[in-house]
Parts: structure tokens; C-alpha cells; sequence
């Protein structure tokens, strides 16, 4: 019997484990079965972002995104949606708004996208990346714009369109005790306390192969006692090319790792890889557990040992 006959999708008891996918792969068949065999969530990688959605004002292509949904919905998988408010793949055209024009834009398009989805749903990344790397509010069009509420306002917005959403704040570098995930946790615990409708913490998890962080769990953990579940989100792990035997291994040690994390802390709910091949990956260094031909990587076996327990 193949080591994977058994998919890490039915190993995964506890948690979902999720993918980020993209229909432009659709076209390869390997690509289709694997995503929907081994994974039970899905990450739209670009296509429910602004850009994706409403390249021109007014004209929304909802096509892309709901090919992904409809495949969630044919493989039971969850979505998470990603992403409503950030700074990059934003449309030039919002970018040339006044700036009593963007306050009503962002409302707009929080709901207009929201009510397109509302019920299929599971967690919205509503804010993505509002952190400079010294812990306080990025620089962005929407802090330059409408101040340091714009991130309880956007969570407000998104609560009253689709009430059974749960509601994220996601953010890169994070996933360690730092100056960035202390700002965020100040934040985080603020909005909490005045009865924002925040619902969980997303942590992107771009690594590379052999630094993990080692205080990851205890991180994790601080954000979930704020009574929040919190999520890896966009995990990948890089290598220096080329590729080797030991690079391999130690890639599949770390993935290893990162889902024991997770695992270890009650209101971590799931892990979603960034992509699952090589072949189509954002990043350089061969950061995922399947190879450009689509056979596994050593990390496959070692997340499914980690998700059974072993
Ligand atoms: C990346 C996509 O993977 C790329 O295809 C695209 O060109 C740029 O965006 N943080 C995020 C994701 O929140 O949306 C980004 O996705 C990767 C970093």
C-alpha cells in the first residue's frame, strides 16, 4: 500500500488542513485530485482579492473565485476567504480616490464582497498585513486615510454582512514573540475589550528550512487566551536551492513541527499551506511538500505521521 493511500485530509482529526489553490491550474488533472484528496480547506491565493474582483470600479468578476468555491463545494472542503483590506493587489483605481471617497469605497467593498460570498464563507482574512515590522500600524492607504479605526470599522462592516463569518486578522512575521506580534497583540486585545467583532488571529508562516521559530506554540497560545481561535494560514517553508537529501529532510522535520504547534494549542483550528506543489508556488526554493511532477516530498509523511498522533 502506498505510505499516502490514506490522504492527510482523513488523518486530520483535530484540525483542517487547508491549501491555497488557484483555478488556472485546473487544467492539471494531478493538480485537481491531489487538492481535493488530501486537503479539506481552500485559500483563494489572488482571486477574491480587489484587484481580482473589481479591476474597474463598478464592474466586479466574481468568475474565478467561484470556481474555487464550487470546487470546495464538490470536495467538502471549507473556504477561507482572503483577503478584504490590504495594502497590495489593491485596484489603481481606489488608489486615485479623495480621500471622502476611499471612507466610502472600503465600506462598500467589504459588503458588496462579503454579500457575494455570505454563506459559504468560513473565516475572512478582513484585514491583512496592518503591521510595520516595529509593532505599529503600517503606512497604508487606509491608516493615511482613516486613522487607526479603519481596522475596528472594517471588523464592524464584515460582522453586520455576514454574521457566521469568522472574522480574521492576518499578518507575516508574527509567529514569534517580537515587536510586530506585540503590537498586534496589543491591538488585538484592545478590539476585544471593546466588543469588536474579531474572531481569530491568522498567521502567514513563510519560513525557511531549519528556522522555525521555537517559540511559535507559546505564541500561539498567548493570542488564543485573548479568547481567540488563531489559525496558520500561508505556510511555507524555503530552502536555498538546490535541492538535497538533508535539506529535505530537515524541510520535512520543520513542517513537522509547525503542525505539531499547532496541534498543541486547543484553539489553533488549522494549518493551510501556501500552495501544495512546486510547480506553482509564489516563492523560490521549493518551500512545499509535493515536487514540481506532483510526487510527495519527506514532508508529506511527516505531516501525516504528526496528524495521527505518531
Ligand atoms: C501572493 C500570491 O501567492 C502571489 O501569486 C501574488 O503574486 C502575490 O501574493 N501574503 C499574503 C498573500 O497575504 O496574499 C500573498 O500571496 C503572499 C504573502
Amino acid at each position: 500500500m502506498n505510505a499516502n493511500a490514506q490522504h492527510l485530509r482523513s488523518s486530520a482529526n483535530k484540525i483542517y488542513i487547508g491549501v491555497a489553490l488557484t483555478p488556472s491550474a485546473f487544467s492539471e488533472s494531478n493538480y485537481k485530485t491531489i487538492a481535493g484528496q488530501e486537503f479539506n480547506c481552500l485559500t483563494a491565493e489572488n482571486e477574491m482579492k480587489w484587484d481580482a474582483v473589481e479591476g474597474s470600479r463598478g464592474n466586479h468578476n466574481y468568475n474565478a473565485g467561484d470556481q474555487l468555491v464550487e470546487f470546495a463545494h464538490q470536495n467538502q472542503m471549507k473556504v477561507r476567504g482572503h483577503t478584504l483590506i490590504w495594502h497590495s493587489q489593491v485596484p489603481n483605481w481606489v488608489q486615485s480616490l479623495s480621500k471622502a471617497d476611499i471612507e466610502s469605497t472600503f465600506k462598500k467593498h467589504i459588503t458588496d464582497e462579503m454579500t457575494h460570498y455570505k454563506g459559504k464563507i468560513y473565516a475572512w482574512d478582513v484585514v491583512n498585513e496592518v503591521f510595520e515590522e516595529n509593532g505599529v500600524l503600517r503606512n497604508s492607504i487606509w491608516h493615511k486615510n482613516l486613522g487607526d479605526n479603519f481596522v475596528a470599522e472594517a471588523f464592524k462592516i464584515a460582522h453586520e454582512v455576514d454574521p457566521n463569518a469568522k472574522l480574521y486578522i492576518n499578518d507575516y512575521n508574527i509567529e514569534s514573540k517580537n515587536a510586530k506580534s506585540d503590537g498586534l497583540y496589543k491591538l488585538v486585545s484592545q478590539l476585544k475589550a471593546q466588543g469588536v467583532p474579531i474572531h481569530g488571529v491568522g498567521f502567514q508562516s513563510h519560513f525557511s528550512v531549519g528556522a522555525i521559530p521555537h517559540d511559535f506554540a507559546s505564541n500561539l497560545q498567548r493570542f488564543s487566551a485573548l479568547g481567540l481561535d488563531v489559525a496558520i494560514t500561508e505556510l511555507d517553508i524555503a530552502m536555498k536551492l538546490p535541492s538535497t537529501p538533508e535539506k529535505l529532510s530537515q524541510q520535512a522535520r520543520d513542517y513537522a513541527s509547525v503542525f505539531k504547534d499547532c496541534l498543541s494549542v486547543p484553539r489553533c483550528v488549522g494549518v493551510t499551506i501556501w500552495g501544495f506543489t512546486d510547480k506553482h508556488s509564489w516563492i523560490h526554493g521549493d518551500a512545499l511538500p509535493w515536487d514540481s511532477n506532483y510526487h510527495p516530498k519527506p514532508a508529506v509523511a511527516a505531516i501525516e505521521a504528526v496528524l495521527k498522533g505518531h
